[in-house]
């Protein structure tokens, strides 16, 4: 198929995962934590604003009995990761002694998932795993365990299907990436 180009502020982006793919890629993670998380109730933790098409998709496809929470915690600015880690707001749930899954839209250098684990293990869930859209395995930089990857993709900026760019090109359905 032709790829299709957007026009985000300054930048172009070219078709890169169709929302198909996306998809296909989302059921087979929900196959695994069907799996792995029967009889557990599991607590998900979808990290906002990036993973709530991800989150979506992903809960619509989880058959176990499950609950889900969302947080905020964001580090991004333009196209660079700052490392700042900030704190996780919002989280009014007890986690103490559940089996928490963290949704994550993209894993890039890993400082805020780091961060976030951190700041969860405190708490003393009973597990603790990461569910990521997307990781960039060349920019991380701590030595995470994901446990559910839906796709590795390599050093290139992306948006859409959550992702922004400055705010924008979350509503695209497909993720493109940056035209370089
Ligand atoms: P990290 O702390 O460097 O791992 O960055 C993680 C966060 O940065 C993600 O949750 C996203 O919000 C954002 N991010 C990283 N890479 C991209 C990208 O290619 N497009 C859009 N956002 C990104
Ligand atoms: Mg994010």
């Amino acid at each position: 198929m032709e790829p299709r180009i957007v026009t985000l502020h300054d930048s172009q982006f070219s078709t890169y995962l169709s929302e198909e793919e996306i998809i296909a890629r989302i059921q087979i993670l929900a196959d695994q934590i069907n799996q792995d998380y029967e009889g557990k109730n599991p607590l998900f933790l979808a990290v906002l604003n990036g993973s709530f098409m991800f989150a979506a998709d992903l809960l619509k496809r989880v058959t176990v009995p499950c609950e889900i929470a969302f947080v905020r915690l964001s580090s991004y600015q333009n196209m660079q990761s700052t490392g700042k880690v900030k704190e996780v707001l919002g989280l009014v749930d007890d986690i103490k002694s559940r089996h928490v899954i963290i949704l994550e839209d993209i894993v890039d250098t890993g400082h805020t998932l780091k961060g976030l684990e951190q700041q969860l293990l405190e708490k003393e869930p009973a597990s603790l795993e990461v569910a990521a859209l997307l990781v960039k395995p060349e920019c991380l930089q701590h030595p995470l365990e994901l446990k559910y990857i839906a796709k590795n993709i390599p050093n290139d900026f992306v948006v859409g299907y959550g992702l922004d760019y400055n705010g924008i090109g979350r509503n695209l359905r497909d993720i493109y990436k940056i035209v370089s």
